[in-house]
């Protein structure tokens, strides 16, 4: 059986943890990533006053820059281990006081397990990328009755032209697929996503790392 994504082969985390590669499970970048993220994430509305949920959050590439901004900070992830690797090393006091280590909660099928329902946020950076249609589906689908409070969700994927069939090769190289790892879809396969599951979905064509597009999905009224 073809695996989702690399990170569902069996040992996968125990194996890059025990070497030390917590940076490397998410992409590296570490730097980049938030220098290019955080301020689009204040531009898309996330206000000090939230309460986020950080979907597949990793070793907190972003979170560690997050929690200490906004209300609350929530994290979800595949791997447990993972977030709690990036909580150990690379979170500073302060901020380690500010985000105990029960908010980091292992979430295999985005059912988002023991988060409160006063989330108001929501982010999946570089998550959807990695995943087939499906995940966005059920990960968009299990929000809106979860956290009732949800303002925004802001997430990436890959995309691809419409009826494209094949591989395809995104702004910065990375080559995409529609049946395997690192996915693609089309837009119009989001927008219609979004909509099932009660969101308002829109395009934002910014740079970002690799290639992705991000979107911006609000609860429809
Ligand atoms: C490229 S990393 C991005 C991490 C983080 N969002 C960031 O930008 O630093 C993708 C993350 O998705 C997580 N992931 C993969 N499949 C997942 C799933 N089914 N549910 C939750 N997280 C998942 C991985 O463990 C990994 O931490």
């Amino acid at each position: 059986m073809t695996l989702p994504s690399p990170y569902h082969a069996p040992g996968f985390y125990d194996d890059a943890l025990a070497k030390g590669r917590h940076r490397d499970i998410v992409g590296g970048r570490w730097e980049e990533t938030p220098r290019i993220v955080l301020p689009l994430l204040t531009q898309h509305g996330l206000t000090g006053t939230d309460h986020l949920l950080d979907i597949g959050a990793g070793a907190l590439r972003l979170g560690r820059h997050l929690a200490p901004q906004v209300a609350g900070y929530w994290a979800t992830d595949l791997s447990r281990a993972l977030m709690l690797k990036g909580w150990e090393t690379e979170l500073d006091d302060a901020t380690r006081t500010k985000l105990p280590q029960d908010h980091l909660i292992e979430d295999t099928a985005f059912t988002y397990p023991h988060i409160p329902a006063t989330i108001t946020f929501a982010l999946a950076f570089a998550v959807f990328t990695h995943l087939p249609a499906d995940h966005l589906a059920t990960a968009l689908t299990n929000l809106r009755p979860r956290f009732p409070s949800l303002r925004r969700l802001i997430f990436t994927v890959f995309l691809a032209p419409e009826q494209h069939s094949g591989p395809h090769r995104q702004a910065d190289g990375v080559v995409t697929h529609p049946d395997r790892f690192p996915w693609h879809m089309s837009e119009r396969h989001v927008l219609t996503l979004a909509r099932t599951a009660g969101f308002t979905a829109t395009r934002h064509d910014h740079r970002l790392p690799r290639g992705q597009t991000l979107f911006t999905a609000d609860p429809e009224t």
